[in-house]
């Protein structure tokens, strides 16, 4: 055991060392652009989803709790206050979490925040993340320590779930398709994560990126997102790319249902972009391999 937890000792440091020496990142001078821009992509992002109170005009003060297979996690508070929130973290601090998933002090986060997805995001959106979030009310407030079953408690152990589950970006385009899907991908993965709902995870909580999209009805997150893969039947390979963007746009399906559960906050997000933007997310969304899902099996009947 104690060999074990040395080596997870310097498996760590290697890591933290590795990353220290990286080159640094160029911080943009906020301005009102970056503001804006960093606006369009908290919005995008669903940070607020999360992270925001309605009570406390909807900052994002955090202490929601997240019930999960792997305990209860408590959402932080990241409004600009020194005490409670992110007020002292440098710019390179919030691009080390949002790229690494690692907060200050080398504190492993937890991927329930969807780190391994925002790590996909360019050094552009993340600083106007940044320079967005540290425009807005430092709120105090402090947020209660997650409740955690072990391992997953264990945030050091996060080292290892890392190495075999976690792969940092930033998103590289694809140079065998044009700028609008390339677009589309991007803001799927590493914005909108739609994949952190809509593929299911193996035991460890990550996500199966080969069934990617094809659903996780009845999966341990509790949301029972539907196959969104090309699929004819079991996913939405009958809807046209217009269709698509009208759910995102409307939250409306084809059947003139109004989305519910997580979707329903998703769609706030997805509201606010740009007609192009929704375009390119359901441009992308079509070229999606088909995976067949067989339908969830009825309840057995009582007796
Ligand atoms: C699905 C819910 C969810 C979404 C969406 C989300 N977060 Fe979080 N975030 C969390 C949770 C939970 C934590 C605490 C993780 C932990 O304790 O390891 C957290 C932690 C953080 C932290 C670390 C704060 C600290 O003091 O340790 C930052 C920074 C952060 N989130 C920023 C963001 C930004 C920016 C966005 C949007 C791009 C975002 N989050 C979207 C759930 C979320
Ligand atoms: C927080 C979890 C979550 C995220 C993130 C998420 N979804 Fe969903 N999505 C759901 C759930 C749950 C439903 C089912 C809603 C319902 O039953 O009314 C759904 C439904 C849908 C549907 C309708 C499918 C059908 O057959 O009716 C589409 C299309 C869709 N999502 C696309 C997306 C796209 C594109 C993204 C990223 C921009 C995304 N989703 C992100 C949870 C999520």
């Amino acid at each position: 055991m104690k060999l074990r937890l040395r080596i997870f000792r310097a498996v760590l440091i290697g890591i933290s060392v590795l990353i220290i020496a990286n080159p640094a990142i160029s911080i943009a001078v906020a301005d009102e652009d970056a503001l804006s821009r960093g606006k369009y992509i908290y919005d995008a992002a669903g940070c607020g989803g999360c992270h925001s109170d309605e009570r406390i005009n909807g900052f994002p003060v955090g202490g929601r709790a997240l019930k999960t297979p792997f305990g209860e996690f408590r959402v932080a508070n990241i409004t600009p206050s020194r005490q409670t929130g992110i007020g002292n973290w440098s710019a390179e601090d919030f691009h080390h979490a949002l790229r690494n998933g690692i907060a200050p002090g080398g504190r492993q986060l937890f991927p329930v925040f969807p780190f391994p997805a925002f790590s996909q995001m360019t050094d552009q959106d993340i600083s106007d993340l940044f320079a967005y979030l540290s425009s807005l009310d430092a709120v105090e407030n402090q947020v209660p320590a997650s409740l955690v079953q072990p391992p997953f408690g264990w945030r050091s152990l996060m080292v290892l779930w890392r190495f075999a589950f976690f792969k940092p970006g930033p998103y590289q385009p694809d140079p065998g398709h044009n700028a609008e899907w390339n677009r589309g991908n991007y803001l799927a993965h590493a914005v909108a994560h739609c994949e952190e709902c809509h593929t299911p995870r193996n035991s460890m909580g990550a996500l199966s990126h080969k069934q990617a999209f094809s659903g996780n009805i009845g999966g341990p997150d509790g949301q029972n997102a539907p196959n969104i893969t090309s699929d004819e039947t079991s996913g939405i390979g009958k809807w046209t790319i217009d269709e698509i963007e009208t759910l995102l746009k409307t939250g409306q399906t084809p059947d003139f249902d109004a989305v519910a559960s997580g979707m329903k906050s998703v769609v706030k997000g997805t509201a606010k972009l740009t007609d192009a933007d929704r375009h390119a997310i359901a441009v992308y969304l079509k070229t999606v391999p088909a995976i067949f899902t067989p339908p969830p099996s009825p309840p057995k009947p009582a007796n």
